[in-house]
């Protein structure tokens, strides 16, 4: 099978399977709607809302790599803050149990960034972060120059389980996950660092990490504040 194949038939797989408990949910619930109780009912609506947030996050993550002009960068003029706010926001709803920090320098100007694809990367570090890291800890995300002139770094740090040497080359590999308790326990596809590793490539940045086996992991990604693609596609806005 070709790369390509390869890819198609494990994203079809990963739709698949939510659209078919879905399906199956909905179908049990109009054909017997008189013989289940509303506790069952509640159960079974719960998993079609659960399933139906884990088809739209995929779907999201695959158009934020293809869609939008041709995979070409979509600038705008942008406030770094202000356009992290909302993510954060919506994963600390999903999160409640996590304190979500902010530490944001507020010198840093306003950049010009493809705000789609920026916030779809935060979203997939921001989420990681608190999916591989207990309740009750904490995440700090913060953004400020970098050591490059004209680039700025978006940092998000975790006290989780942290990712050990010999898995690191893993990470941003497509489909991999890095087997331990807790991974099994979260539900993923493996696709949102390798699609967050072309975005980033995408915006002309750089993304790393830092992490200590058991103690957490710090995300790093560095961007140019100012893409030099900026003129030719702000120009059809
Ligand atoms: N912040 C993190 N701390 C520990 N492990 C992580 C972290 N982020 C990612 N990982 C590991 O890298 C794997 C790949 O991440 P990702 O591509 O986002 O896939 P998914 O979250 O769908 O499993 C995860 O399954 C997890 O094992
Ligand atoms: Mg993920």
């Amino acid at each position: 099978m070709t790369n390509q194949e390869d890819f198609v038939a494990t994203v079809s797989h990963e739709l698949r399977t939510p659209l078919t408990s879905i399906r199956g949910f909905a179908q049990t619930m109009l054909a017997s709607w008189d013989k289940i109780n509303d506790d069952d009912k509640k159960k079974f609506l719960k998993i079609i809302e659960d399933q139906s947030n884990r088809l739209i996050c995929l779907v999201e993550n695959i158009l934020s790599v293809s869609a939008g002009s041709e995979g070409k960068l979509v600038l705008k003029k942008v406030n770094i803050k202000q356009a992290f706010e909302p993510v954060v926001k919506m994963i600390a709803q999903k999160y409640p149990k996590h304190a979500i920090n902010i530490d944001f320098n507020e010198r840093l100007p306003e950049g010009m960034l493809d705000i789609e694809r920026f916030q779809q990367i935060i979203t997939n570090l921001l989420e990681n972060a608190c999916k591989y890291s207990p309740e009750n800890s904490s995440v700090l995300i913060s953004a400020d120059f970098a050591d490059t002139e004209g680039f700025f770094i978006i940092k998000i740090a975790d006290e989780g389980i942290g990712i050990s040497e010999e898995d690191k080359p893993k990470v941003f590999e497509k489909f991999s996950r890095i087997d331990n308790p807790l991974t099994r326990s979260v539900q993923g596809n493996g696709l949102g660092l390798y699609i967050t590793k072309q975005l980033v490539n995408l915006l002309n940045g750089e993304i790393d990490f830092k992490s200590n086996n058991g103690k957490g992991t710090i995300f790093e990604v560095k961007l140019p504040l100012y893409n030099p693609e900026a003129q030719v596609c702000s120009a059809a806005y």
